[in-house]
């Protein structure tokens, strides 16, 4: 079997592909920070090995902080994906690149579709949009994966920080009710990855948690299951204020990769129970 080569592999969501993957016999290589730098076209080319096929899940992901140092989520998101993009390209080799629905605006009121054109408000949703067209340039066989809101073990997310002000005693919590999307259980979205990679699927395809909520309703999901007498109160984004701009709407419809794979993606409350039953 070819072996995975799974850059940013350390990170959340690259912990997740990597069991995943072992599970399933395949032979993974890491490749993350410091060792290899996407941003370094010769180490790219020197450190990445010319056999087997490609996932990029290395990114700059602090978003509020991007809007702070735009010159470095730019040279991760899109040049170290464009860098990448060109070796596979040269060699031959399959990418699948991950990315995010920060690249909507938020403004459509269904599921976006993988046609829908991007308009992100932030510089992380401009740098990643800027990643998915350097990929596209290459020239090479590439997928661009897009999902959205992610949770899982071995990562900074919004299940961990309400889980632990939960458990802290904190309260009442004051959570965003105007934003909607699928938070994603990181082994769920792995799975699909690992499926839509042996259908060798091509293109771009939207991967997230099926239905949909506001953070305040996942806040309260996640309540009822730590703390259910804890009070969680809706607030709105201008009153809780952010650095980054973020979509209000942004679901992504799984109708494409559920027709690629034919495995329906699990529930956001599936995830959630997962989450709790094997994570904390
Ligand atoms: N988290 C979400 O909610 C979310 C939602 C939609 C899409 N995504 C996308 O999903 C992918 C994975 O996200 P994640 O949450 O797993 O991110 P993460 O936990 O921040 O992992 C990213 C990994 O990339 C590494 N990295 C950063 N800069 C690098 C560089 N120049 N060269 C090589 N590796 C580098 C990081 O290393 P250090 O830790 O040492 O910096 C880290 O191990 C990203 O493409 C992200 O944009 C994430």
């Amino acid at each position: 079997m070819e072996t995975l080569i799974l850059v940013g592999g350390r990170g959340m969501l690259g912990q997740a592909i990597r069991r995943r993957a072992e599970v399933d016999g395949r032979a993974v290589a890491v490749l993350d920070l410091p060792e290899f730098d996407i941003t370094d076209p010769q180490a790219v080319r020197d450190g990445m090995p010319a056999q087997g096929w490609v996932i990029n899940c290395a990114a700059y992901t602090r978003v509020d902080d991007a809007e702070a140092e735009p010159y470095l989520a730019f040279r991760i998101n899109a040049e170290g994906a464009g860098n990448l993009a060109r070796v596979c390209a040269e060699r031959g080799q399959r990418l699948i690149q991950i990315s995010t629905d920060y690249v909507f605006d938020g403004t459509r009121a269904k599921p976006y579709v993988e046609e829908d054109p991007p308009s992100p408000l932030s510089v992380y949703g401009r740098s990643k949009w800027e990643g998915e067209r350097a990929v596209r340039g290459a020239g090479g066989k590439h997928l661009i994966i897009r999902s959205q809101s992610l949770f899982g073990s071995g990562g900074r997310h919004f299940v961990g920080a309400i889980h632990q002000r939960l458990a802290a005693g904190d309260g009442p919590l004051r959570v965003v009710d105007d934003q909607v999307s699928a938070p994603t259980y990181t082994p769920h979205l792995a799975d699909q990855i690992l499926r839509l990679a042996d259908a060798r699927a091509e293109g771009v395809v939207h991967v997230s948690a099926s239905g949909s909520c506001s953070w305040w309703r996942f806040a309260r999901a996640i309540a009822d299951l730590v703390r259910p007498a804890a009070k969680v109160l809706p607030v709105s984004t201008a009153e809780f204020g952010r650095p980054a701009p973020r979509p209000a709407h942004a679901v992504l419809s799984n109708a494409r990769a559920e027709a690629i794979t034919g495995h329906r993606m699990p529930t956001w409350r599936e995830g959630l129970a997962s989450y709790m039953r094997d994570d904390t």
